[in-house]
């Protein structure tokens, strides 16, 4: 794609800041000294460029991309959604990519060992590009809440996660995806670090 203007400024107030010690892992992530603000380079404000073609037929549909002997064990569920870019209009033709763990809370990663078994039909990973009105959707099972290693028993609720791509590289946005109603999401230690209720 070629640039279509210089980027809008990502508002870091409706950002989590980088730096929250309820969620452990983000203080050896986070940057100790000031940002520096650099101009973007071509590389930056251009491409990725995806194609139709590169895309399997099923890799909107984590039910059955990875299947062996049957379908992945789960709620089946469709997520979908749009695309919007901050001035809430359509990014068309952009990558989206999710992953996520089993109906049982487990990643298919060898990091990965919680006792929870792999299902042997279920991936976890999954890709697609937009419309021309910003819209993707996905077939995939509801992923299992997992506990995690932030403090005394602490789970994450169940969730997917996205990568969003813009209309250049320095765009991409990295997140994760929440089933209202969720009762771990009240006590959740990387939701908690989002400002704005
Ligand atoms: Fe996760």
């Amino acid at each position: 794609m070629t640039p279509q203007a210089e980027f809008h400024q990502r508002d870091r107030d409706l950002h989590p800041p980088a730096y929250t010690p309820g969620y452990k892992t983000s203080v050896l992530r986070s940057p100790r000294i000031p940002l520096w603000s650099l101009q973007n380079s071509l590389s930056e404000v251009t491409g990725p460029i995806f194609s139709p073609g590169e895309l399997g037929p099923l890799d909107n549909d984590l039910v059955l991309n990875y299947a062996k002997q049957g379908e992945a064990i789960g709620e089946q569920t469709i997520v979908h959604g749009y695309v919007l870019d901050g001035n809430s209009q359509p990014v068309a033709n952009t990558l989206v990519e999710v992953w996520q763990a089993n109906a049982g809370g487990r990643y298919r990663h060898r990091n990965d060992t919680y006792i929870a078994p792999i299902d042997p039909n279920f991936g976890g990973c999954g890709r697609m590009l937009t419309d021309e009105r910003g819209y993707y959707f996905f077939r995939t099972i509801k992923p299992g809440a997992y506990p995690f290693r932030n403090r005394i028993n602490s789970w994450r609720p169940a969730h997917i996660h996205f990568s969003v791509f813009g209309t250049g590289f320095a765009q991409r946005l990295i997140t994760q995806m929440y089933f209202e109603g969720d009762p771990l999401i009240p006590h959740d230690s990387i939701i908690a670090t989002i400002p704005d209720k």
